[in-house]
């Protein structure tokens, strides 16, 4: 008999990231890994030195003669379009007449060799009239300067309602922007091929963007670019767009020299060309009743977008989307707005706006709790959304876990002896204070944009039994092709070892979606489902054939064919085989799309997601009050992971997520100055985490759960959720500066920087 136990999904759920071996030895490739062909052309990109202003004068010819250096592009370079802009054509790959941001790219040199390249970039002539610079996103909303137009959603009567509550409080947040910093820096590498094409490896979480803006750049169809994606060193969002001017530069000199082109920035010019996430600056207005409910909630997003609108319409979106966080409001106006300022434009990053709405709503929370003299957790427990809430949007909450997390996180993390402690240390510290917050999340799952949410898989048997499968999915770090390398061995039967994940390709798989949303692994699952199960009931109708009873019950399990539960002499090889030779089709394509999901954009309401992932976060915190540096003691977490399809895996996107977002909150400090020029420009200057200041525990559980959503073998989308747990870590700081000093006017800005804390902590209230 089969052993079912065994050879069911639990049996898979423990499998090692496949790329870990080849990740450790160095093996793995990248971009600039591919070997180089023969007369391969180097790129460098000369960009903006000022943040805006007409270009007067602009004078390459001395550049164009030094040795080695072929052809110097400018705008009139280009065969087709000079734009990029992937939602709203605003962005040219290179500027004409007028530059909107420092580190906009003007001309591409094409050199046999960097140091030509380099050499060339010394000699070129440019001269400008400044135009005024704009960075304040306020600032640019006053001047009438935005990137699309403002939206707003509304559920019930917020102005009707704040006349009923007992409480109304006010104020303003401000979150910073975050450097992507994937390890990898954006690049591209592109070849001519024949009948007028290219064919171009780029590290992108977007090949069908990549080769939509190539072909458009280009002047060709689609069909002329290939597109070809082994995996990325990290993208975080910062490649769901960002990677096609690059790669586009790489095709537009391949395509007019006939002759290979590599562009890979170096880190400086990374960081100063490409845009970051979104900072927002915002208003918010809570209003509750006795009971400590929330009644209404009335907010305003500035969101900065840079000089080109980028993803930001869709990211200003998922803002609104979930600026109620995790709590279930009856009232609420919510309103946001993309500012036009003149920074290099600003795009999606993990939470892809979510974290910046979710900020507000905790502010507004702790804002009322501290002046009500309370717990903020009391009115976070109090309010947390349930099956039948209604979010601003229109969907109605269900399979909610918000109640279960939290639950299970007081309980388990004994929160209440935490609190004690926590108060006992205050009372005997003067100089160290510790500091305690709960956070909560919900993050909607699918694209806010129902089009995109569908995918599409190849899969290939090969005669000799072995597999190969090729999706829209790209790996970057967050381990999916593990997880469709599991999808394909389960649902067909086969060894892992009998199966390969191919690089994504546009020639193999057309028209994806980018890798983002955390969406990848259930979208593509699901059409690589689909494939596997289509080539199963071919093979199934094949072994019926040979039994000779079409009522025959076949099932392959470990490459062993069963028939009515019973071995049979049969094995996937020789099956494979046979049904070869009589011709039976051992490929197939998979389709995916998300069913349920709808929204109207006129009325901003409908069902945008396939389900929600939540989870509850507890901080601890201890500030050392002399030097304003803090420690961030434990963070632990319960997660609602579903029924996770691989734990260590689901795991690692847990941590990092979770010491990304502390990151953004509290250390990573993007500065630009007053003239658009970015001062963090470096690892020196720009601080990201490092094993010395994660959580000194970090303690996530899953909540395991079988409910009956849309997830990919019921295991939920993890991908981005857990940053903004990262938001906690914010406000026990926070909450430590206050227990030190308790009318000290820190505001709600992020990072929460030592020296922000410093200040805090020795703020003196005006009388
Ligand atoms: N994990 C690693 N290691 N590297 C990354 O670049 N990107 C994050 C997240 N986890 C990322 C990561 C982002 S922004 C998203 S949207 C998801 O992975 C995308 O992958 P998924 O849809 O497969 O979760
Ligand atoms: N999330 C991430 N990336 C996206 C989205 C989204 O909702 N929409 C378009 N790109
Ligand atoms: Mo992730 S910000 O959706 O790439």
């Amino acid at each position: 008999m089969v052993n079912k136990e065994k050879n069911s999904a639990t049996d898979n759920r423990t499998v090692v990231n496949i790329d870990a071996p080849n990740h450790v030895t160095g093996k793995s490739i990248y971009v600039d890994d591919i070997p180089g062909m023969e007369g391969m052309l180097y790129l460098k990109i000369f960009d903006s030195t000022i943040a805006h202003g007409k270009i007067t004068s602009l004078d390459y010819s001395e550049a164009a003669l030094v040795e080695g250096v072929e052809k110097i592009f400018s705008h009139k370079d280009i065969t087709g379009e000079n734009q990029i802009g992937g939602i709203i054509p605003d962005e040219p790959l290179l500027a004409e007449d007028e530059v909107h941001f420092m580190g906009q790219p003007i001309l591409i040199i094409a050199a046999d060799t960097e140091d030509a390249a380099e050499e060339a970039l010394k000699k070129i002539k440019i001269s400008f009239e400044p135009l005024p610079v704009i960075t304040n996103p306020r600032e640019a909303f006053a001047k009438g300067k935005i990137l699309s137009p403002s939206r707003k959603f509304v559920l019930g009567d917020s102005a009707k309602a704040f006349s009923n509550c007992k409480y109304i409080f006010e104020g303003k947040t401000e979150t910073n922007g975050q450097e992507h910093l994937y390890l990898e820096t954006q690049g591209a590498y592109s070849m001519p091929t024949e009948h007028n094409s290219v064919k171009v490896f780029s590290s992108t979480q977007g090949p069908t963007a990549v080769q939509r803006t190539i072909a458009r750049v280009l002047g060709v169809g689609m069909n002329n670019v290939e597109v070809d994606v082994a995996r990325l060193g990290g993208g975080f969002g910062g490649k769901e767009d960002q990677a096609s001017g690059w790669a586009a530069m790489a095709a537009l000199v391949a395509y007019v020299m006939r002759r290979p082109a590599k562009c890979i920035l170096h880190r400086m010019e990374d960081m100063r060309m490409t845009g970051k996430r979104n900072p927002y600056s915002s208003d918010y207005k809570i209003g509750l009743d006795e009971h400590f409910n929330i009644l209404a909630y009335d907010v305003t997003f500035h969101q900065n977008g840079g000089a080109a609108a980028d993803l930001s319409p869709a990211i200003l979106e998922r803002t609104l989307f979930h600026c109620t966080n995790s709590y279930h409001i009856p009232n609420v106006t919510a309103t946001a707005h993309s500012c036009k300022t003149n920074l290099p434009p600003n795009t999606a990053f993990r939470g892809f706006g979510g974290p910046q709405g979710m900020f507000v709503i905790e502010a507004a929370i702790d804002h009322a709790a501290k002046q009500l003299g309370i717990d903020a957790m009391v009115i976070q427990q109090r309010n947390l959304l349930k099956d039948g809430s209604e979010f601003p949007y229109g969907q109605i909450v269900n399979e909610c876990e918000a109640g279960s997390c939290w639950n299970e996180a007081s309980s388990k993390f004994n929160i209440e002896k935490v609190k004690k402690t926590i108060a006992t240390f205050n009372n005997q510290n003067d100089f160290l204070k510790k500091g305690l917050s709960v956070m909560p999340i919900c993050f909607g799952i699918s694209f806010t944009n129902t089009m995109m949410n569908h995918a599409r898989a190849l899969v290939h048997v090969y005669s000799d039994g072995t597999v190969g499968v090729s999706t829209g999915a790209v790996e970057m770090g967050q381990g999916v092709n593990t997880k469709m390398l599991q999808v394909a061995a389960e649902t067909l039967g086969v060894n892992k070892s009998n199966i390969k994940l191919e690089s994504t390709n546009t020639t193999r798989v057309a028209n994806t979606s980018p890798t983002a949303a955390s969406a990848t692994a259930d979208l593509n699952g699901k059409a690589l489902l689909d494939a596997c199960e289509q080539i199963n009931e071919r093979l199934h109708d094949f072994i019926r054939t040979l039994t000779g009873n079409d009522e025959d019950a076949i099932k392959i399990i470990n490459e062993a064919v069963y028939i009515n539960e019973e071995a049979s002499v049969y094995t996937w090889k020789n099956i494979i085989q046979q049904a070869f030779m009589k011709r039976i089709n051992l490929s197939a394509k998979g389709h995916y799309a998300t069913p349920i999901i709808h929204y109207d954009k006129t009325i901003e309401k409908g069902h945008p997601f396939a389900y929600h992932v939540y989870g509850t976060s507890i901080h601890e915190v201890t500030v050392d009050c002399l030097r304003g540096t803090y420690e961030i003691d434990s963070v632990r977490i319960i997660h609602d992971a579903g029924k996770s399809i691989n734990e260590l895996i689901d795991l690692g996107q847990c941590e990092g997520g979770l010491v990304q977002g502390i990151g953004w909150m509290t250390m990573e400090e993007v500065v630009y100055n007053e003239n658009g020029k970015l001062l963090s420009n470096a690892l020196s200057t720009y601080k990201i985490p490092d094993i010395y200041s994660v959580p000194k525990e970090i303690d996530i559980e899953f909540l395991s759960t079988e409910k009956n959503n849309l997830a990919i073998m019921k295991s939920k989308a993890v991908g981005e959720p857990p940053l903004m747990y990262g938001i906690g870590s914010y406000f026990a700081i926070r909450n430590a500066v206050l227990a030190f000093n308790p009318s000290s006017n820190i505001t709600y800005s992020s990072p929460i920087t030592p020296e922000k804390v410093l200040m805090g902590l020795y703020h003196k209230s005006e009388q």
